[in-house]
């Protein structure tokens, strides 16, 4: 089972507010992005292709190790994971779909899902439950209702899929689209996604909170 590796990373990062592009960023001196690549390989991915800023193009070149595939990203996450996927090639058995904004995700996430995907599923999410209450609210902000968070993960990556149906998935969708995730993509070609363990540790960074937390999480 040949596992490519698409990580998004051509992202701005308006919330994070740094001068760099947010994959560029360095935790404990290394950027972001170089740690989710680590990630994947140590948790048992073969080949990686890293969705870049068009402009910083150099910039990551230069952070990354040289076997790593370069490829210009879109005005969308979705775009972006597009173009890493008509880069990854027909030899992957697989690919896993990773945020440059998770840096730590611990490499048995990885292996889990690369397990459900070797045990047959064509799409597996890492996923974690909502430990605090979740309500819906109306446009002035009053509660209208609770969810049961029993039923309720929040999903993280790398997300795995079988290539030919995330490539089918993308395929019927509008050139415009713009989903927050990858098994949206699926979902929305009828493939069923399956779940595996998320990790605390796989935290996105978003704000800088984040990357603050991060930064006390590799000095323990
Ligand atoms: N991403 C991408 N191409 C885009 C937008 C996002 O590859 N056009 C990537 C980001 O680089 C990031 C991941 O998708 O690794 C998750 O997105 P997010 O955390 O929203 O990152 P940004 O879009 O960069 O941040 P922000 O929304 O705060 O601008
Ligand atoms: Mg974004």
């Amino acid at each position: 089972m040949h596992a490519v590796g698409i990580v998004a990373a051509a992202g701005s990062g308006s919330r994070l507010g740094a001068e760099l592009p947010k994959a560029l960023v360095p935790l404990a001196g290394r950027p972001l992005v170089g740690w989710a690549v680590e990630a994947l390989q140590a948790g048992g991915v073969d080949e990686v292709v890293v969705v870049v800023p068009p402009a910083e193009r150099a910039a990551f070149a230069e952070a990354l190790p040289p076997a790593v595939v370069l490829v210009d990203g879109g005005p969308s996450r979705t775009a972006s994971v597009r173009a890493g996927l008509a880069a990854a090639g027909s030899a992957a058995g697989v690919v896993l779909v990773h945020d440059a904004a998770r840096p730590l995700t611990p490499p048995a996430v990885v292996e889990r899902v690369l397990t459900a995907l070797a045990d047959g599923a064509a799409a597996v999410v890492p996923v974690l439950p909502v430990v605090d209450t979740t309500v819906v609210v109306d446009g002035d902000g009053v509660v209208t209702g609770t969810l049961p968070r029993a039923t309720l993960r929040r999903v993280q990556t790398p997300q795995g899929f079988d290539r030919a149906t995330l490539v089918a998935a993308y395929a019927r969708l509008a050139d415009d689209a713009d989903l927050t995730d990858d098994a949206a993509v699926v979902r929305a070609a009828g493939v069923s996604v399956a779940t595996v363990e998320g990790d605390d540790r796989s935290a996105k960074v978003t704000v800088r909170h984040d990357l603050d937390l991060a930064e006390l999480q590799v000095r323990r």
